[in-house]
């Protein structure tokens, strides 16, 4: 059975593999077929009698040669209109005499289909920066470069679906609306479908009868309302629900007899972070393994990015070449470096005595960002800085760094038997930072209790998660990347996430 559906309209990709089959089988000098084509203009050049129209449309990051006469072509005066301009064109297809092209179409007719109305429309500005082009984030899709990149993320999309459907993994996806704050940092946005006026209203009344408050304004009164009485109770779940930071929690219990689970959700952070790394909401690939230890929870991670990077590498190898040329020299020999080199693995302990010893040169390294009280000592969060120096210059590759002072990261990692450090791994990637974090789960019912209640968490809402440990526990570990922070590693030098998403949203920004 055919998945293509023959009916769809024809792309510049169906001309170019017509012509390949073509050649292959008969001289290719005598190429001629009759096309009409759809797309929108990219360039537009006028010599004498002849011009030439060059078009996309998405099916292959070539562009196609539209030959124009003045003889033959209809309508050759108001060609120079079609700049920018979404068009058809009818002609035919021949081998091209030209260099620069294997085929071009010579055209008996090119319709616009919609014209570029104002002048000054930025689809019709050259060169224009990604930094620029974010402020036209409906129009990012019309420009080279987000062409190539759009390809890259959507390539990598499909290469992971493969790997974790090769490796026998359900795709489940939780739903994204919850009650738990699965990373206890306090970053999750509330959802409610009570009206916010008619919110502030209702508990102003409640307030001011309890308090005697009649014509009293209270300062920060939403808030301590909110605490006061349980304004959730008449709303949509009559609880307070979220929107969710992470769907591991959910995962796990999936594990449970389906031992390999992953999903692509979105999930939402409303972390107040203006970096080039953090969004509001961004595609999280998670996943969840049952009965893996440590070395193989890096072993899995390590294997899907080399994978992925290599198929998509290989897939986009002429969208890579031209990133290659200008926006992002070097990304070759980067993404190569990655696939060709083990990952370094070390101890957060071992990370310490590194960042120790190479104080004096991370200080004047980031002599603009940090000061001798930004390096931290064990127990200190690594900090961004000092993980991209071991990074970018200690190691010039990516690196798993694992077992982690227990008081710095989440209540269900599992614990060492140490107790002070936890079976936790992150990895960092040269110029990009966290790519990957994930853990062993703690599976002792007791000692996740334990650590619930030295965290003070609320249990209410996790009692699910602790059954799950009290009945049929089972060994499993999992973890979360950041999907568009690998899109943003495997297609720009040292970029920002904002250039690699569509429609990114983050603090205070979010336009659509
Ligand atoms: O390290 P994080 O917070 O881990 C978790 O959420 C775990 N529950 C994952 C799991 O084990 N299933 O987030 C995982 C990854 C980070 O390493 C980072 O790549 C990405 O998600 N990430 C963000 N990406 C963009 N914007 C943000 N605000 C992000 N926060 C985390
Ligand atoms: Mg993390």
């Amino acid at each position: 059975m055919s998945v293509r559906v023959s009916s769809l309209p024809l792309q510049l990709i169906d001309i170019y593999n017509d012509f390949a089959s073509y050649s292959e089988l008969n001289d290719p000098t005598t190429y001629s077929k009759e096309w009409t084509i759809q797309g929108w203009v990219r360039d537009f050049r006028l010599q004498n009698d002849n011009a030439f129209v060059s078009v996309y449309d998405g099916s292959t990051s070539e562009t196609f040669q539209l030959v124009c006469l003045r003889d033959k072509t209809a309508n050759f005066e108001t060609l120079e209109n079609l700049r920018g301009a979404t068009v058809s064109a009818k002609g035919n297809v021949i081998k091209s005499p030209a260099k620069g092209q294997q085929i071009e179409m010579v055209c008996d007719s090119i319709e616009p289909i919609g014209l570029v109305q104002d002048k000054n429309s930025i689809i019709l500005a050259k060169n224009v920066q990604l930094e620029t082009l974010r402020g036209f984030q409906h129009l990012r899709s019309r420009f080279r470069s987000f062409g190539y990149i759009y390809k890259i993320r959507s390539t990598l999309l499909k290469h992971i679906h493969n790997f974790f459907h090769s490796n026998r993994f359900y795709n489940l996806d939780p739903n994204i609306i919850t009650t738990s704050d699965c990373e206890g940092g306090g970053e999750a946005f509330t959802i409610t479908s009570l009206d916010s006026n008619e919110l502030v209203k209702r508990t102003e009344n409640m307030l001011k009868d309890k308090l005697n408050l009649n014509n009293t304004t209270v300062p920060n009164l939403e808030t301590k309302l909110m605490s006061e009485f349980n304004v959730y109770s008449n709303d949509f779940f009559r609880k307070q629900a979220y929107l969710t930071v992470s769907s591991q929690l959910q995962l796990e219990a999936l594990t449970a007899g389906l031992s390999r689970v992953y999903t692509l959700n979105p999930s939402f952070r409303a972390e107040k972070s203006k970096t080039k790394r953090h969004l509001g909401c961004f595609t999280h690939l998670e996943w969840e393994i049952a009965f893996i230890d440590i070395t193989q929870l890096m072993d899995f991670s390590e294997g899907l990015v080399k994978y992925v990077i290599s198929q998509t590498l290989k897939e986009c190898a002429k969208e890579y070449s031209e990133l290659d040329k200008f926006l992002s020299k070097g990304i070759c020999n980067k993404l190569t470096n990655v696939i060709s080199n083990s990952f370094e693995r070390i101890t957060y302990t071992k990370a310490i005595e590194l960042i120790e010893k190479n104080k004096q040169k991370i200080l004047e390294t980031y002599s603009k960002e940090i000061t001798e009280s930004d390096i931290p000592k064990w127990g200190d969060d690594l900090g961004s800085y000092c993980e991209k120096f071991i990074c970018d210059h200690i190691y010039s590759k990516p690196v798993f760094v694992y077992n982690y002072p227990i008081e710095l990261k989440s209540f269900y990692m599992k614990a060492n038997q140490d107790n002070k450090t936890c079976q936790a791994v992150d990895l960092l990637c040269p110029q990009l930072g966290e790519l990957i974090g994930s853990s062993i789960r703690e599976d002792s019912y007791d000692k996740l209790l334990k650590r619930m209640n030295d965290k003070t968490m609320d249990k209410s809402v996790l009692n699910w998660y602790l059954e799950l440990r009290r009945n049929s526990t089972f060994s499993h570990g999992g973890a979360g990347l950041g999907f568009d922070r690998l899109v943003n590693f495997c297609s720009l030098i040292d970029g920002n996430i904002r250039d690699v998403v569509p429609f990114p949203v983050a603090f205070e920004e979010c336009e659509y």
